[in-house]
């Protein structure tokens, strides 16, 4: 019997990691310097809570949802996305006291029952901002700017923002009411799906992946000719900051986000290299998911990203050009009198340098040889000959370079000459 990830998810390994620390790193210190602030929520909530923020009618909820019972009968599910359990979070600690805005991001896999291809899988990664507490629309164009920022400070060239707007329940109505006028009389050409979709909110038929019903669609009256003043002036507003903020942006008036909370603003960022799953993010504002979700009325903007397509474009740009980082020293240990004095040189360095060595009592070629493979950046060698006379060799594994060093006082040469204090 040999067992397999479950299909759909995947192993991260040690030697690819690394890109997902660097892209993690990068999001904390952008992050960071917008002013959000860290939270954790749990993997799985009340199925309940997803269904109401979400939306009965969207596809996440309708078909994508990893939902079980527990041993008690109370139905979860595990999370397919990240702003309802932070929404929760905020309600349930009453995070808008004193009526600040608050800025929460996380770092978090989501998990959703879609069929797996390129940069689509049922275990994936999000990135995520939520700016919780206020209608302003410099809110939705600072966090459009992070978005694309974010993107450019890992070396992404060629993300571009598509902007749009969602309107909001004084003017979706109406929007709805065309919607049903215009494509009522080819309903029978719409897949089954969409003829569902069309019943209970016409507006998800956009959500649909069929060439057929996308070909009909673009026929369809775009919403902006629909939004109401309030819609229509906050979404000039968000235009105007982006221009003073000189980010790059196109208005997609067919872009319809795949959840129903959006009021107003709506965006994604696209990467033409990805194909079919080019939206490295999206979000938008969603002024009534708070009171939805049992809070005060309180409105809301967030985005969150994919981290596996974003690795596969930064992979695909040849963003990671330095290779899996080695460590520091690499200590090559021959015959056993040598053992004790390699383990406790490596002790003594452990304190502030990454130090590896071999445990299997190989040849001395073979040690070289994986220390090359490891990538370090200096190797110690510790040979009988160099024993007896008290040295030990250290090389620098870039230049070839080599000079002899006491092996008593090994741990402080070396940390003298590669940048760590030798001390424990
Ligand atoms: P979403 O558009 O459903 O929005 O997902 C955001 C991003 O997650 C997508 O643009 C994509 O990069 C990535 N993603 C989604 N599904 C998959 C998948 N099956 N495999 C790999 N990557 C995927 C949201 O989730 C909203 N919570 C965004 C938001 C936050 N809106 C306001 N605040």
């Amino acid at each position: 019997m040999k067992y397999k990830a479950p299909r759909g998810t995947r192993d991260l390994l040690p030697d690819d990691i690394w890109k997902w620390q660097r892209v993690e790193a990068v999001f904390r210190e952008t992050a960071g310097r917008f002013g959000y602030r860290e939270i954790r929520v749990p993997v799985f909530e009340e199925t309940e809570l997803f269904a109401r923020g979400i939306g009965d009618s969207t596809d996440i909820v309708r078909k994508e949802m990893y939902s079980f019972q527990d041993k008690k009968g109370r139905s979860l599910t595990l999370r397919p996305e990240g702003t309802a359990g932070v929404v929760r979070a905020y309600v349930e600690h009453n995070m808008g006291r004193g009526a600040r805005v608050t800025k929460l991001r996380y770092f978090a896999p989501m998990f959703r029952y879609e069929r797996p291809q390129a940069g689509r899988y049922r275990e994936f990664w999000q990135w995520g901002l939520e700016a919780i507490g206020s209608p302003n629309p410099t809110i939705d164009a600072e966090i459009i700017h992070f978005s694309v920022k974010f993107h450019e400070s890992l070396g992404l060239a060629g993300a571009e923002a598509r902007i749009n707007s969602a309107g909001c329940p004084n003017c979706t109505p109406a929007y709805n009411e065309l919607l049903k006028k215009e494509l009522g009389p080819r309903l029978d050409e719409f897949c089954a799906d969409c003829q569902v979709r069309f019943e209970r909110n016409p507006r998800r038929m956009f959500d649909c992946k069929n060439e057929t019903c996308h070909g009909i669609l673009a026929t369809a009256p775009s919403i902006l000719g629909s939004l109401c003043d309030e819609c229509r002036e906050h979404f000039d507003a968000v235009q105007r900051l982006l221009g003073e903020m000189s980010v790059r942006f196109s208005v997609d008036e067919s872009q319809a986000r795949g959840l129903d909370y959006y009021t107003k603003t709506i965006f994604e960022i696209h990467h033409a290299g990805l194909g079919a799953q080019s939206a490295l993010c999206g979000g938008g504002r969603y002024d009534n998911l708070v009171e939805e979700l049992g809070g005060a009325p309180t409105p809301a903007c967030g985005v969150s990203g994919g981290v596996d397509r974003l690795v596969a474009a930064l992979e695909g740009e040849g963003a990671f050009p330095e290779g899996a980082p080695g460590p520091d020293l690499y200590v090559v240990s021959v015959g056993e009198a040598a053992e004790p004095k390699k383990a406790s040189i490596a002790a003594a360095l452990r304190g502030t340098l990454a130090v590896d060595a071999d445990y299997q009592g190989r040849s001395m070629k073979a040690q070289m040889k994986e220390a090359g493979k490891v990538g370090a950046r200096y190797v110690l060698i510790v040979g009988e000959d160099e024993l007896a006379r008290g040295v030990a060799v250290l090389r620098n594994m870039e230049t070839g370079d080599q000079e002899e060093v006491a092996i008593d006082d090994a741990p402080a040469q070396v940390a003298a000459k590669l940048g760590g204090t030798g001390e424990r």
